[in-house]
This record gives C-alpha cells, structure tokens and sequence, in this order.
C-alpha cells in the first residue's frame, strides 16, 4: 500500500509518524503550520478550522470548512486541505504575502485583535466565499436598518452568517467580523481554489494506517467494510468523527481499530422515490440539507439549530443515530416523519422503524458488525411540522429539550400526528399518548391546550445544569401552543 500522504497548501505531506488517532490539528501544527489553532478541542470555538476539497453539490468540489480539532489526520489519506497559511499567496522574495481577499476584509474592517480566532474565521469565512450557490442579493442590508432575521443573517454578497457560526471571538465583538463577512466579494476567474472547484475532488483511498496496537482503515468498497466490522466487532465507526473527535481529545480514549465509512458510495445516496426519501447514512448534514433544498420542510427546520455550520460539515444522521444520544436532534425529527433505518452487515439488510430501534440509554437493536446504511423517510409528508429546539443559545448548543411535530390536519380535523422528543428520558422518544389526545379531534384551541397537558407529562424529564425537569415539562406543554398559534396565524393571514 502507498505510503499515507495528504496534500497541504498543495504540498505531499507524509502522515508518518503521526500515530492514528492524531488530529489534523496536531498533524498540521507538528509540522510548523502553528495558524490552525487549537481553542476547545471539542468543536465548540473554531480556532482550528481548515478547508477540505470534498465532493461539491453545485460545482465538482466544494471546499468544506472543518474542525480539524475532531478528524483524524489518517482520514485525510490522499486529500487536500487549506489552511489559512495556504489562503494566502506568497510575495516575491523578502515580500510579504499577499492577503487572500477574506484576510484583507478582516484585517481592514477591524475583526481581528489577539487574533486567536482570526485563522479559523478565515478559513470558515473562505469556504462560504468559494461556495458556488453564494449570489449577491444587492437588495438585502445585511440587518442595517432591519430586525428581519434572514436580513440579520445574509449579507448583500450572499454571505451567510451561519458559515461562521461554529467560530468564536473572544475580544474583537462580532460587528466587525461580520462586517468583514458581508464586505467580501466573488472570486476572480485567476483565483486557484476557484479553478480548483471545476476538477473532481481527489478519489478516496483505501487506507490501512497502523502505529503499534492501533490501525485507521479506510476500505473501498461496503462488503469489505462489512467483513471488517464481522472480524473486528469492537472497531470504532466515524464517518466525520465529530462524536469520536470529542472522545479522543477530552476523555483520551483510544481505539485499537478505527473505520471510517464516510466516502463508501453505498452510504452516500440521497434519492426520492414515489414512496419514500433515501438518505445516505454519511452524507453530511450539509450536504443533506443543500441536496434536499427544503423538499423536507422538518429536517429544512433541523438543520439551522444543529450544532454549527464546521459540525454540519462532518456530521451525519448515521452518526447522530449511531450514538443513541438521548439529546442527538436529529432523532426528534426522524421520529415525527416515522423515519425506519436500514441497518447492514455481512449477510444482507433490515428495515427498522426508528421508534423501535433505541433500547436504552445509547443503546439500540443493531448488532455488532452492522452498520446504518440508510434513513428511509416515507411519502407523503405530513403538512404541518415544526422543530422546536429550546436551548441556552439559538445556534451551536445541546439541547435541553427538543420537540419536533409532523400532523396531517383536513378539514379542521387531526388525522395523524406524529411528534418526537429529545431530552426528556434515556432515548428519544415519540409522545404517543399525546399523538392519541390528538388524532381524530378538531384542530382546535381547547384541543390543543388538552393535548398540551398531556405532552407536558411524556417522558421522565430530570434536573440537570442545562435544565429542570419543571422547566424540560413545562417548555413540552409550550411546543404545542407554539405550534398552534403559527399555523392559526398562518390561516388568518
Ligand atoms: Fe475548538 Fe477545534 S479547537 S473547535
Ligand atoms: Fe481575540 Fe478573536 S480576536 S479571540
């Protein structure tokens, strides 16, 4: 096998002799490229964001923005990353280098001061101004003048903040950075990681890279995949590491046997058939989210209020299932649209529906050595949904209870009803007796405030510092009103 490389700012990088649970973080500032900075290790600041050439949805590659804090740098064989030395283009000898356009913004308008943060804004801020869906919308004040949220959000160029909401500044104040944002303009035809977009991104490799008792694999095809997992039941599973990154940093876990499953094609289909949407078990939620473009309306919901825009990046609903989290938020939304997965191993496949597959606290029915292939959500959809997360801040938080509904309502009256909940016992669960004060009632105020009292009492809510139970009880009960009065204000304006 070839010796494991990958490319940085366009140069062949050996891996050796990082061992394989090293981060790209460390693997960069090991060999001196000290700009990616590490800040939380958890994926909480964005010190350490780097830009990844990844299959694109609109253009053959996209650069990805990631937290390099969470991947292992053995899961980059072969690939080519950015870092915010790279943005910039070097001068003449004995000149400085030219600031890439991101880099100018910033240091023009103010938006960096002890400049920690500065490398990994940059780097989120690069990705969003080499996306190939950003257009300038000259009509949008960037929030100047105007409380309208999607104004406060996008920038005249296009920009959108949530690009940068995985980034934290502790002393320049956001103004500045997003004055930076909404100020940069559209790559020239000459810019090389413009150009780059236009050629396929590189092919993954087969990986096997072993330091002493511990291996990262990389296998090329799904039933080698699945005959690894049969001989290796205790291997740990990453598509992008973004649950396993955090182990490994802050709890120095380590595995003897990594897989990574997050370019085997099997897992990374998305298709709308006449009954039922397929999503591929490790495409990203971004990826999810723009190949979707809101056919979905619950997961159009979801994905804003998921982590931030570098988790999104890396983080897949196979993951987010695969962990069995009782506060994962995609489980709440999957839940309500009666989502099944499609669990795989050696011998073949099964469906299950996913109000059957949690068992436990992060315990579920796949067996060693099966893999989530797939998340099959059936059609049609039920019209009225809605996610409600309630959290200590609006983006880039833990939940402290997640609520999400999909109600199919005709004539005045509930038909079906179907609602999941996050943070309210051991598993995500759906709230069936509330589903049951619903279905078949007019879709009324007095209904509504019935079943309210009702969902304020599914689960077995607990005090914990995100939360009390009172509080996790209380805010169910308000979901639903909430829910209520956006569809009656819909229906009377
Ligand atoms: Fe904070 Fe990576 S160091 S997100
Ligand atoms: Fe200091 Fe952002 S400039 S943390």
């Amino acid at each position: 096998m070839v010796e494991a490389r990958i490319t940085v700012n366009g140069e062949e990088t050996p891996l050796a002799p990082a061992a394989p649970h090293t981060t790209v973080l460390d693997f960069l500032r090991e060999r001196g490229l000290t700009g990616t900075k590490e800040g939380c290790a958890e994926g909480e600041c964005g010190a350490c964001s780097v830009l990844v050439a990844r299959p694109g949805v609109d253009a053959p590659t996209d650069w990805v923005a990631v937290n390099a804090c969470l991947v292992p740098a053995a899961s980059l064989d072969g690939q080519e990353i950015v870092t915010s030395e790279g943005l910039a283009t070097a001068g003449a000898p004995g000149t400085p280098p030219t600031l890439h356009p991101v880099q100018e913004e910033m240091a023009v308008r103010g938006g960096s001061q002890c400049g920690y943060c500065t490398p990994g804004f940059v780097c989120s801020m690069a990705a969003e101004y080499y996306r190939p869906g950003r257009r300038p919308h000259p009509e949008t004040d960037g929030g100047n003048g105007s409380d309208h949220a999607e104004h406060a959000e996008h920038g005249p160029n296009g920009f959108d903040l949530h690009a940068l909401s995985g980034n934290l500044c502790r002393c320049t104040g956001y103004r500045p950075i997003r004055d930076a944002a909404f100020a940069v303009g559209t790559p020239t035809d000459e810019d090389p990681l413009a150009r780059r977009r236009e050629l396929a991104p590189p092919a993954p490799v087969a990986t096997r890279y072993a330091r002493g008792d511990a291996e990262f694999v990389r296998a090329q095809t799904l039933p080698e995949t699945l005959r690894l997992l049969r001989e290796r039941p205790d291997a740990v599973v990453v598509a992008g590491s973004t649950d396993w990154g955090v182990e490994v940093n802050i709890r120095s876990r380590r595995a003897g046997c990594v897989v990574a499953v997050d370019r085997l094609p099997e897992l990374r289909d998305l298709r709308v058939g006449p009954d039922h949407v397929e999503i591929g078990a490790a495409l990203t939620l971004t990826e999810i989210e723009r190949r979707l473009d809101g056919e979905v309306p619950l997961l159009a919901a979801l994905f804003p209020q998921f982590a931030s825009r570098l988790i999104r990046n890396g983080a897949t609903l196979g993951g987010n299932l695969g962990t069995g989290s009782p506060i994962g938020d995609s489980p709440p939304a999957l839940l309500a649209l009666d989502a099944s997965v499609v669990l795989a191993d050696a011998d073949g496949e099964r469906e299950v529906p996913l109000s059957a597959y949690f068992t436990g606290y992060r315990q579920s029915v796949r067996r060693p050595g099966e893999l989530i292939r797939a998340v099959r959500v059936p059609l049609p959809l039920a019209r009225v949904t809605a996610f409600h997360k309630i959290a200590k801040r609006r983006f880039d938080d833990i939940s402290s209870v997640a609520v999400a509904f999909a109600l199919d309502v005709e004539d005045g009256i509930v038909r079906t009803a179907r609602i999941g909940l996050g943070g309210v016992a051991a598993t995500p669960i759906r709230a069936l007796a509330t589903e049951a004060a619903l279905e078949g009632r007019p879709w009324t105020a007095g209904t509504v405030e019935a079943a309210a009292a009702v969902l304020r009492e599914e689960g077995t809510p607990m005090d914990d510092h995100r939360a009390s139970a009172a509080y996790r009880s209380a805010m169910l009960g308000q979901s639903l009103l909430k829910l209520y009065a956006r569809t009656t204000e819909a229906v009377s304006s």
